[in-house]
């Protein structure tokens, strides 16, 4: 496996290469990654992936200095994964100057996380584009399991007509349910005991639905307050429409149950399609 820090090297490096599927990371890698790699290859020749923590995403009071740095072993798996090319550039090769131009996501960057993350999305987004310039992939692979953030790259793709096809990758689940996150290092052995609950609340609402519970609201309370019992603080437990994340008018729209709490200092994402 190549590996560049600097984009020009990038750049030559991944000249006459055919179809570049693209994986964007902030390392501390886990199976899901592993997974979205493997992805990957089924939709071209080289694969190309990132490592690279990313501070524009990062509210001021959030976990940026303390996010998981575990660059040798993401190169280890990553090249046992089969990944071509990996780009890790520094702060100084992404951010040589003041990031002063932005993507401005619209108002979907306000809800759900982007309530609980003022310009966490914004972020995102720029980082991605800037990912996207250095990469020029053909295709790029980004979890589901961050369903809002695949959301806004899938909508902001289209209307800045990016050439590039984004493929969302199935969520890996320990075998109690949880998802799996770089962020799960920081429970406590009690905490992760507890940190399934999350996902069986959603499969819990996903059942009530499909059984006919038309109250999502109610469902969303009786949620939040099981985790409450439970010590967790809990930002949003939330049944939207899959297509934009809207309010559902009914249940009989494709709906996808997204929450995030918090147990102890660990944020816990997840969702789960209706
Ligand atoms: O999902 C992530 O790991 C990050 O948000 C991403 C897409 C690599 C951008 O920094």
């Amino acid at each position: 496996m190549q590996i560049h820090s600097a984009i020009a090297d990038l750049r030559t490096a991944l000249k006459n290469r055919g179809r570049i599927v693209f994986v964007p990371t902030m390392g501390n890698l886990h199976a899901g990654h592993i997974s979205l790699m493997e992805q990957a290859r089924a939709h071209g020749d080289t694969v190309v992936a990132s490592i690279f923590v990313n501070r524009l995403q990062f509210g001021p009071n959030e976990d940026f200095d303390k996010y998981p740095r575990t660059f040798q072993a993401d190169c280890d798996k990553l090249a046992a994964a089969g990944v071509d090319v990996l780009f890790a550039p520094t702060e100084s090769d992404l951010y040589p100057e003041p990031q002063e131009y932005f993507i401005e996501p619209p108002g979907i960057q306000n809800v759900l996380d982007g309530e609980f993350r003022p310009g966490h999305f914004r972020g995102v987004a720029t980082v991605v584009t800037k990912l996207f310039n250095c990469v020029q992939p053909a295709a790029a692979v980004f979890g589901k399991k961050d369903y809002q953030q695949l959301m806004v790259i899938r909508n902001m793709t289209r209307q800045l007509a990016l050439p590039i096809d984004i493929i969302g990758g199935e969520t890996v689940r320990a075998a109690d349910g949880l998802a799996l996150s770089s962020r799960n290092g920081y429970l406590s052995e009690a905490e992760r005991a507890e940190a399934p609950r999350l996902y069986r609340l959603l499969n819990d609402i996903r059942d009530a639905i499909r059984n006919g519970q038309a109250d999502t609201v109610q469902l969303e309370n009786a949620a939040i307050a099981q985790l409450d019992a439970a010590g967790w603080k809990t930002d949003y437990v939330a049944v939207r429409q899959q297509s934009d994340l809207a309010m559902p008018k009914g249940v009989d729209v494709p709906l996808v149950v997204l929450a995030a709490s918090r147990l102890g200092t660990t944020r816990l994402i997840d969702n789960i399609e209706v």
